[in-house]
């Protein structure tokens, strides 16, 4: 079970069953199962792994299959390529103050520039995983800018091989005031009927 704005990530993918799908950052698993149900190949890896067991408790709960990998996704250095690449990054999640109003009260300024310097290393970690035209999806339950937008520009900027995909209105679940003009998703609570969590989510193409 997951809020309506984290299933909207995966969905971005467009995953099915003849795609290399990696889940990064993927306990406990709600995306993966997600993915997984699209019937293709799903690798799956955090560095937690007691978070990984919850994981595979899910998967097997939904009769699901995915590989699943403990590893830092920072030095996982695993050859393969992946058509889709999911990047769940950990973040202040400052989105979810619907439902753990302590957020906003336990984030402090520090930790966001930790989180984003962690949010950057990921990215950068990330990019090579992604086989030509292939699709990255970065998203985090975050509504400060330094993890969303400022990330996207940096990775931009670091990574020219790279262009944002651009997510339309509806696409995924997508709800229409939550796009951008440059194509990404910034979720607001009141974005849809009866609240969701806040997200920001990012579609990059591998160009090259
Ligand atoms: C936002 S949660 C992921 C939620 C998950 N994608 C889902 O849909 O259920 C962030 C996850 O990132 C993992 N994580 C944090 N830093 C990591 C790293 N450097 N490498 C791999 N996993 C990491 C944490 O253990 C945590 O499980």
């Amino acid at each position: 079970m997951q809020d309506a704005s984290a299933a909207i990530p995966a969905r971005l993918l467009e995953a099915g069953p003849d795609q290399q799908v990696l889940d990064l950052c993927a306990a406990p698993g709600g995306k993966t199962l997600q993915l997984a149900a699209t019937g293709a190949s799903v690798t799956a890896l955090d560095r937690s792994a007691g978070r990984l067991k919850r994981l595979a408790a899910n998967l097997e709960r939904m009769g699901l299959k995915a590989a699943t990998v403990t590893a830092n996704a920072v030095d996982w250095t695993a050859p393969d390529l992946f058509d889709a690449v999911l990047l769940d990054a950990p973040c202040s999640a400052t989105g979810t103050f619907r439902r753990h109003p302590d957020v906003l009260w336990a984030a402090r300024p520090a930790d966001i520039a930790s989180l984003s310097e962690t949010q950057a290393r990921l990215l950068d970690a990330t990019a090579p995983r992604v086989a030509p035209q292939g699709r990255l999806v970065y998203c985090v339950c975050s509504l400060e800018p330094e993890e969303g937008e400022a990330q996207v520009a940096g990775f931009l900027a670091r990574h020219p091989g790279f262009v944002l995909e651009p997510i339309a209105p509806g696409e995924g679940g997508a709800p229409a005031d939550s796009v951008r003009p440059d194509g990404t998703l910034r979720i607001l609570p009141f974005h849809s009927p009866g609240g969701t969590d806040g997200f920001y989510v990012a579609r990059f193409l591998r160009q090259s």
